[in-house]
């Protein structure tokens, strides 16, 4: 089943609280949480108190997208923290240290992904299929939200489902960046079956109806 994971970075981060609630009456399944440090990206979001915060105010499945450079640094206090699920960039070091990133994330009972920036090839994702729960392919520059979605990505999207298809594989394939209801039937006919939406989501008047269109039901 297609799941859609608002991105909180667009929400009013001073009702963060309400805002999650907010999109759970709304048919969320899961809550996205961008993590940005200013080297990887060059933007700050938010990070290890926040998620615990909002970890104390929500029981919804948390996924936190680490854009953050040598994330093994800090994979473990994400996971303390309460994250559900730990998502590192294959690009943020190399792969020994990606590796030691997922597996702390893993002992500490913890869904492991891997992300894509857009300049990464599908082939990137190859040695981290078998053993992480969702994979990340980004069509934006991660960094900031807002942007206009990289249809040149659906390739990736294609070429990454057909390998997690034929190797019979459970991990979920999750598209960020300018996901709206004109996109996302795009992202989910690539195979797509997780869906970020900050903007289209919390820029939404009527989020209810913002999800539904998203998930291609109005
Ligand atoms: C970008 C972030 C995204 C972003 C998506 O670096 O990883 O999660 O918040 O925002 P929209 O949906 O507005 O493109
Ligand atoms: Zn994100």
């Amino acid at each position: 089943m297609l799941k859609i994971a608002p991105s909180i970075l667009a929400a009013d981060l001073a009702r963060l609280g309400a805002e999650v609630e907010d999109i759970r009456a709304a048919g969320a399944d899961y809550v996205h949480f961008d993590v940005m440090d200013g080297q990887f990206v060059p933007n700050i979001s938010m990070g290890i108190p926040v998620l615990k915060s909002l970890r104390r105010a929500t029981d919804m499945f948390l996924d936190a997208h680490l854009m953050v450079d040598r994330p093994v640094r800090y994979a473990e206090q994400f996971c303390k923290a309460g994250a559900d699920l730990v998502n590192v960039h294959v690009e943020a070091d190399e792969p020994g240290q990606i590796q030691a990133a997922l597996d702390r994330i893993r002992s500490c009972g913890k869904k492991t992904g891997i992300t894509l920036k857009p300049g990464t090839p599908a082939e990137a994702a190859l040695p981290w299929l078998e053993q992480v729960d969702l994979i990340l392919v980004m069509t934006v520059e991660p960094g900031f939200g807002g942007q206009r979605f990289m249809a040149d990505m659906l390739p990736k999207l294609r070429t990454i489902r057909s390998w997690i298809r034929e190797r019979g594989l459970s991990c979920e394939l999750e598209v960020d960046g300018g996901v709206d209801a004109e996109t996302a039937p795009l992202c989910v006919a690539a195979g797509a079956d997780v869906l970020v939406a900050g903007s289209a989501v919390f820029g939404a008047a009527d989020r209810a109806a913002a999800i539904r269109a998203i998930r291609g039901i109005e």
